[in-house]
């Protein structure tokens, strides 16, 4: 049985005290809950601070993002082994934010991958295509290229610590879902690209405007563990309602 993780992407939300005061009112409505893994990822200024009021309750720590070396010359990056120190024991790695916006490839994705392991963070590894991906008819060979070359160099016992988000790039902030159907159908397909000795134990969430409305249905498929939630993450009503399913 794949423990089923329900993940919160911040993104550029919430300033210090307004972090604090979502971990605090969410806190008490999901402490009974014991079969799933919760996770919070803030920006990074706010991990400290949210951590404090989680570090004694089931909802784990998460960042946004992480840079390759643990330290050095790098003005504005954040290491591995600072979020460990701070109480993240997850990360996010090649969100279509990044790989959009900031650079990101699928070769910056496997250096981060490999600096998460060595501090044994767990990464939470976006994969997905967009809609002119989709619609040109190779997604399968997108989310291929990003699997395999995003994963590089992974020895079996390291499996353990990843876990992989298929997030569609034309389904994030559109209120556009895949269908269940789509969804399952490269959720399948994704594991079918995993080593088989490990293809069985590795969670692939689905990310892409999940809310309370649509994640029973989703993780009902086979091959759906969780989900990566962005907006609906943002108010406390609703993403205990979806870690709630
Ligand atoms: P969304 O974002 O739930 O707002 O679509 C998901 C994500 O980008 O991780």
């Amino acid at each position: 049985m794949r423990r089923p993780i329900i993940a919160g992407n911040w993104k550029m939300y919430k300033k210090d005290y307004e972090a604090f005061d979502f971990v605090k009112n969410l806190k008490p409505l999901v402490s009974e809950i014991n079969d799933r893994t919760i996770v919070i990822c803030p920006s990074f200024v706010n991990l400290a601070k949210v951590y404090s009021e989680i570090c004694d309750s089931n909802i784990a720590l998460g960042a946004q993002d992480l840079y390759w070396e643990d330290e050095g010359a790098f003005t504005g990056e954040v290491s591995a082994p600072m979020l460990s120190a701070v109480g993240c024991t997850y990360t996010i790695i090649g969100h279509s934010e990044r790989r959009q916006f900031f650079g990101e490839t699928n070769q910056t994705v496997n250096k981060k991958i490999l600096s998460a392991l060595k501090y044994k963070v767990f990464a939470i590894v976006c994969v997905g295509e967009s809609l002119e991906e989709r619609e040109k008819g190779i997604t399968f060979q997108i989310i291929e290229n990003q699997i395999k070359e995003g994963f590089t160099g992974l020895a079996k016992n390291d499996w353990e610590y990843m876990v992989i988000a298929y997030e569609p790039v034309w389904a994030i902030g559109t209120g556009k879902t895949a269908t269940t159907q789509q969804a399952q159908e490269v959720h399948a397909f994704i594991r079918g690209l995993l080593p088989a000795e490990v293809a069985q134990q590795v969670r692939i969430l689905y990310g892409g405007s999940v809310k309370p409305e649509n994640i029973k249905e989703l993780m009902a498929q086979p091959d759906i563990d969780g989900g990566l939630v962005g907006g609906a993450s943002l108010k406390v009503e609703s993403f205990a309602k979806i870690i709630k399913y």
